[in-house]
């Protein structure tokens, strides 16, 4: 008998993004700002922003929702959840336990990933290997963040930057051709003083003082990380091109990590990649860290910039550093 190639294949997405928008015209009347200085120097419009109800898993339920209805599965088959994220709803439990109790999923393993912007492709290749080997059966893949929470809102510097919103997938062995081809990744904790949020772990606890401090924000030296930022995405983008035995002509989308659009020109054009073939949504969302790229692939999708036999990169940077790609066939 034939034995078909298995592969390791994405079965549905989905996303959600929060209702409230908040414009560049509002960001105007909050901080030393404008809409002018926020276009050009990010590409940013908007933002969505979550209801103070709505935490990190309250987003990744509704994005999983949308993708297990996708991938028309029961959820009680799920047997790995994990969760992507900087902005969990507490220290712990994970918020992949919090989604798992939400979802009503029994009998699954659940944890989080920490690699900031780069969370989702980590995740994903989390899920490739306990799915190759048979640890697991069916993976839910999220990235959920809610950046609104660890925003200094009176920081002009950082606060024009992010958004809120998650994205899901579910993966499964299948036989045949499409699936997750090649991953990349990598770390340089040498930087990390350039994009963190100094309190509230174990090496300075909340006390009165880190909160009038206003330490428990995100704090971003953005100049400095810009460079890396850019070396890093192209880096990333070669290497995984590599890994998988590509080329970039071969590649029909690139879904990359969106903190700025000048960072992604600047990849787009080392790399060889034409802007039409690169997926943008920082306009309306910002930067969401692990989330952008998750939400993107699932709104390529559903947009129809994604067809089946389609080569699909998605690529990040983030804090840590964190980078890598991914690329796989639809
Ligand atoms: N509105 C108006 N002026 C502003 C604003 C603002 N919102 N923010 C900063 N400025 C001013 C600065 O004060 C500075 O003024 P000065 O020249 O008088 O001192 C001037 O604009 C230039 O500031 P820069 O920081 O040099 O601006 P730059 O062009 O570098 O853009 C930005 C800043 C958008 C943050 C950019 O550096 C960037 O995108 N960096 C990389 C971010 C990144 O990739 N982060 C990692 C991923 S995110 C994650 O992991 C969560």
């Amino acid at each position: 008998m034939v034995k078909h190639k298995e592969m390791i294949k994405i079965i549905g997405t989905g996303s959600y993004l929060p209702e409230r928008i908040l414009t560049n015209a509002d960001l105007e009347k909050m901080v030393d700002t404008s809409d002018e200085w926020i276009v050009t120097r990010t590409g940013i419009k908007e933002r969505h922003i979550a209801a103070t109800n709505e935490a990190s898993s309250d987003l990744a339920v509704k994005a999983a929702r949308k993708a297990i209805e996708k991938a028309k599965i029961k959820p009680e088959d799920i047997d790995l959840i994990i969760v992507a994220t900087v902005t969990p709803d507490m220290f712990f439990p994970s918020t992949a336990c919090l989604v798992q109790t939400q979802l009503g999923i029994k009998n699954a393993a659940a944890f989080d990933v920490s690699a900031a912007c780069t969370g989702f492709i980590y995740a994903l290749s989390i899920a490739k290997q306990y799915l190759e080997t048979g640890t697991s059966k069916l993976a839910l893949v999220i990235a959920a963040e809610t950046l609104s929470r660890i925003t200094d809102w009176q920081d002009r510097n950082t606060c024009v930057l992010f958004g809120d919103g998650a994205g899901a997938a579910v993966l499964k062995k299948e036989e045949g051709d499409s699936g997750l081809l090649a991953f990349y990744l990598g770390a340089d904790g040498q930087y990390g003083d350039l994009l963190n949020m100094p309190a509230g772990g174990s090496r300075m606890p909340a006390t009165e003082d880190t909160v009038k401090q206003r330490m428990h924000f995100l704090k971003m030296s953005g100049n400095a990380i810009f460079k890396v930022a850019v070396q890093s995405m192209i880096k990333s983008s070669q290497e995984v091109l590599k890994k998988s035995g590509l080329k970039c002509e071969d590649v029909n989308l690139v879904i990359p990590h969106q903190a700025n659009i000048r960072i992604i020109e600047a990849m787009a054009k080392r790399v060889g990649i034409p802007m039409e073939r690169v997926f943008l949504n920082i306009q309306k969302c910002g930067n969401m860290s692990s989330a952008t790229t998750a939400v993107g692939l699932d709104e390529a999708y559903r947009e129809g910039r994604i067809k089946k036999g389609n080569i699909v990169e998605l690529v990040a940077f983030g804090g840590g550093f964190t980078w890598g790609g991914c690329i796989m066939r639809w």
